[in-house]
């Protein structure tokens, strides 16, 4: 009987990586995304079941755990995802609601519905990809902090609930090179209008200026952060955290070995805020 794992945001990225690793591995795999046209180029197999799946549309959520029924489904990437990004003074309430809506909301929506089908597995395991901001909070990413760091007290709380049963697997990653900065770009709209003649104006336009280039220069390739999570899959007693990167790593030992006022000070300067 093959163990299928099913993905949610596959078009691009961490979870497109997973798809072709997952399959190499043995695993059957339901590779979702928002527009099943971004999927078109995966081949086809037996081992391959495309579905679309939008986390803030409960319809195709419970559509997909309808089509894999019956699947012996043995686990869950909640991987789909964005970032807003923004100062929290020039932040629409509307904004922070779409952020919890994907990366918070969808993410439990999308838990809540394929539980019932992971029980029935023995061994079954949800990998919920929250981030190195899950665990620390950075300027100008104060939504995706929020959203992020609700991630991982929603995964510990589940833990404690049904982890005797099917296992939680917090991915904090750190920078990874992906299509997640062009998101950024897109999702953060009118931004720089609305901070022009504002404190935030020079902050940002550094901000946009530098983000690409130390992504490229700094960030993993989606492929080794997705090497790492499949070891999670297939590993027989998962871990409760998969920190990934060198600078999640680090950067969680800095912020608990300094005190607050340095650590404050590091980012202010990072960040132009001084
Ligand atoms: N890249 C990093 O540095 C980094 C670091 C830490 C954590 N992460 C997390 O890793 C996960 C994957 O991100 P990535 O880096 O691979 O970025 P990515 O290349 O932008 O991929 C994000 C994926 O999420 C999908 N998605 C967004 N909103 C969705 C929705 N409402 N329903 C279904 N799918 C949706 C996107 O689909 P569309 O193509 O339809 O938009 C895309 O497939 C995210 O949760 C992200 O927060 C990333």
């Amino acid at each position: 009987m093959r163990n299928w794992v099913l993905i949610t945001g596959c078009s691009t990225g961490i979870g497109r990586a997973l798809v072709p690793l997952c399959r190499a591995s043995g695993w059957g795999v339901v590779a979702t995304a928002r527009n099943i046209a971004d999927l078109a180029d995966l081949t086809p197999g037996e081992d391959l079941r495309i579905l679309p799946l939008d986390v803030t549309n409960p319809a195709t959520i419970a559509s997909a755990a309808a089509a894999c029924a019956d699947l012996h489904l043995q686990a869950l990437v909640n991987n789909a995802g964005y970032g807003q990004v923004g100062p929290l003074e020039l932040l629409r309430p509307e904004e922070l609601r779409a952020q919890f809506e994907t990366n918070v909301i969808g993410l439990h929506t999308v838990t809540n519905a394929f539980l019932p089908l992971l029980r029935r597995a023995p061994g079954a395991r949800i990998l919920q990809v929250a981030s190195m901001l899950g665990r620390l909070s950075i300027p100008l990413a104060g939504p995706y902090n929020a959203s992020k760091h609700a991630v991982v007290a929603l995964a510990e709380s589940l833990r404690l609930e049904v982890g005797r049963e099917v296992a939680v697997v917090l991915v904090e990653p750190g920078a990874i090179r992906t299509a997640f900065r062009d998101t950024l770009s897109k999702a953060w709209g009118d931004l720089p209008e609305r901070a022009r003649g504002t404190r935030y104006e020079t902050v940002i336009a550094r901000y946009m200026a530098k983000r690409k280039d130390q992504a490229e220069r700094f960030a993993m390739d989606a492929g080794t952060c997705a090497r790492r999570m499949l070891r999670a899959l297939n590993a027989k007693h998962p871990p409760r955290r998969l920190v990934i990167g060198r600078d999640a790593f680090w950067a969680g030992k800095l912020k608990a070995l300094l005190p607050a006022a340095w650590w404050e000070s590091l980012l202010r300067r990072a960040y132009g805020l001084d």
